[in-house]
């Protein structure tokens, strides 16, 4: 049976788990060939080896350098990238009275110029091979600030604004950019932040989440989203944000 995404050329940063495992695994089952990129490179290699067609490639997205030889080196393997997912993205809940730029540096570094160094390598790559589809993973929190994530949020707002940019400015190389606005999932990104989150707010987090999305969310909540954005069933939608929170934002209380 043909996949959605069948023999697409696909490259996911942050791949080696949590919503980018889940989406490496999707792209996988639509049929792709799917390179696996992290900076935990044990990672990556475990993913790709559970892949039809994985292959794994460390690559730190803060580093120029890393970005480039990751997406150079798909185009000499494949001849092109179709699909970036620019996924890779830290975060832990700090305030901003307690944040030096140092911190401040640790989140954005991979959250946004990440993302910037992973959209603009591979929307040059996908212009010069005839286009391609790049989604930029934000959050809801880059529409809504929120005590104890400023850095994340700031850079979370970045992404959705750089894609708009990119989508604009690539639209007529056929290179369609969007991005994804997840809500809390269950990684473990969110389940080390919780405490914190906790001690903050004074309730559990549990009884925010059910109130304000119904349930936790799973990675497999946003897996048909990435699938979607990836294949030409969204080949007229560039430059868009498109939210996945189960009616969070839909609420002022
Ligand atoms: N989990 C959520 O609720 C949620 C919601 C909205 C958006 N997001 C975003 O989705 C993305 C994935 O989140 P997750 O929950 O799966 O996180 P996670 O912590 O489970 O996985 C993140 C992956 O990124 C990798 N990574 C970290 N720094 C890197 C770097 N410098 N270069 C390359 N890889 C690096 C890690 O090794 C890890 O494999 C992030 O951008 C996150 O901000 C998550």
């Amino acid at each position: 049976m043909t996949g959605l995404l069948q023999d697409k050329v696909a490259v996911i940063t942050g791949g080696g788990r949590g919503i980018g495992l889940a989406i490496a695994e999707a792209y996988d089952r639509e049929g792709a060939i799917v390179i696996v990129s992290d900076i935990d490179g044990d990672a990556a290699e475990t993913v790709a080896k559970g892949l039809s067609r994985g292959e794994a490639v460390v690559c730190d997205v803060r580093d120029e350098a890393s970005v480039q030889a990751l997406i150079d080196g798909i185009v000499a393997r494949h001849g092109r990238v179709d699909i970036a997912v620019a996924n890779a993205g830290v975060g832990r809940p700090m305030p901003l009275a307690e944040m030096s730029l140092a911190e401040w540096r640790k989140v954005t570094s991979v959250n946004l110029d990440g993302v910037f160094l992973t959209i603009r390598f591979a929307a040059l790559a996908m212009a010069a091979t005839g286009g391609g589809s790049i989604i930029g993973m934000a959050s809801i929190t880059g529409l809504k600030g929120s005590a104890l994530i400023g850095d994340y949020a700031a850079a979370k707002a970045g992404v959705i604004n750089l894609c708009k940019t990119a989508a604009v400015e690539f639209r007529d190389h056929g290179v369609r950019v969007n991005a994804m606005c997840p809500t809390f999932l269950d990684t473990v990104l969110v389940q080390e932040a919780i405490p914190t989150f906790e001690a903050a707010l004074g309730v559990p987090f549990d009884a925010v989440i059910a109130q304000k999305q119904g349930r936790m969310g799973t990675v497999e909540d946003v897996v048909p989203l990435a699938v979607f954005l990836a294949s030409e069933r969204s080949r007229f939608s560039t430059g868009s944000s498109f939210i996945v929170d189960n009616g969070w934002l839909a609420s002022l209380v």
